[in-house]
């Protein structure tokens, strides 16, 4: 038996360095330790040996296998790297091939508008808050100096869930959150959805976005209103951009004004964007009403404010020329890619 034993190890060693290929080894490997195997056959007929010789003889077995099992993995490795080679030999990538692109997406038109506002803002020292579109009456009306009978009120102009919580039609009652949360000096803006029971048409739509201005200091003036959105006109839509201040009314503000700039298409000499005005109206503005800060804890002795709310939409559509708001909803690819 161990003569069998020796004589195994020696034609697996022959047969082994001769494998060529991953399979004949693999197929020598069955051989040789396999289940039916040579060397798993002499270890079974184990039993016919007698009992002296067999811890001897199962040391031998045992040795021959290992010897085996390591021959077959060295020889794997070879084989592999060779192989590896052959392939690496053989093929060839072809690097004249124009690659095939994914086409990359980008920020939607609107998006883009709004983080440019946003910097505009922010390099002038204000900071970015964020309030609820679900909101409470009083803050979006009352504390706002909306007075009862306000139009905007009227259950049919805007989405109540009850009579005290609304999805907010503006983006100022965020002025109130910020001066109830913070105390003055304060500067922030807030962009965010805003929503009216409007139709949609060309220019309007139930829901639509606003961003909110408000500063609070001591001795802030209209002055301070009229630079601060003087240079945002400018860095917006161009250096030669002029801002005009029409009287208007807003129930939190006073005074109150219209803002218009000048039509940065005929530079003021009336075209089709501007309707023959050589002004477009951009938003609403003023300073805020003793009222408010007075309900918001903040004494209007001591301190002014100013705030403004524009609507994103408009600017997105000045600035790129749309002339229909819904080309902004609908997401139509072949709109959207030209931004
Ligand atoms: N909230 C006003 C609107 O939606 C705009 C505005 C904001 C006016 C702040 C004055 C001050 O029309």
């Amino acid at each position: 038996m161990k003569e069998k034993l020796q004589n195994i190890i020696k034609a697996a060693q022959n047969e082994l360095s001769g494998a060529s290929a991953s399979d004949a080894l693999e197929q020598l490997r069955v051989k040789y330790l396999g289940k039916k195997g040579e060397l798993t056959a002499i270890l079974r007929s184990m039993g016919a040996v007698p009992a002296e010789e067999r811890p001897a003889l199962g040391q031998l077995a045992n040795e021959v296998r290992e010897k085996i099992e390591n021959i077959i993995s060295e020889k794997k490795e070879q084989l592999k790297s060779k192989e590896l080679e052959n392939r690496l030999g053989r093929e060839s990538i072809d690097i004249t091939l124009p690659a095939r692109r994914q086409p990359l997406g980008h920020l939607h038109p609107l998006t883009q508008v709004e983080y440019d506002m946003r910097e505009i803002f922010i390099d002038m020292g204000f900071e970015v808050v964020e309030g609820p579109e679900v909101e409470l009456t009083y803050n979006n009306f009352d504390a706002l100096n909306a007075p009862k009978d306000h139009p905007s009120r009227d259950m049919t102009d805007t989405f109540y869930f009850n009579p005290d919580v609304l999805l907010r039609t503006q983006t100022s009652p965020v002025q109130v959150r910020a001066m109830l949360e913070k105390k003055p000096p304060l500067r922030i803006i807030s962009p965010g959805r805003v929503y009216r029971n409007d139709e949609v048409d060309a220019t309007h739509s139930p829901m639509f976005h606003q961003m909110e201005g408000l500063v609070v200091d001591k001795n802030v003036t209209m002055g301070d209103l009229k630079g601060v959105l003087a240079e945002f006109a400018v860095k917006m839509f161009g250096a030669d951009t002029k801002t005009r201040f029409r009287p208007h009314n807003f129930p939190f503000t006073e005074p109150s004004a219209e803002v218009d700039i000048s039509c940065f298409v005929c530079k003021g000499e009336g075209c089709r964007l501007c309707k023959g005005e050589g002004w477009i109206e951009l938003l609403g503005a003023g300073l805020v009403h003793p009222n408010v800060l007075r309900g918001c804890g903040i004494d209007p002795d001591i301190y002014s404010g100013f705030a403004f709310g524009m609507g994103i939409e408009r600017v997105a559509m000045c600035k790129y020329r749309i002339d229909d708001m819904r080309l902004l909803f609908e997401n139509d690819i072949r709109f959207l890619s030209q931004f």
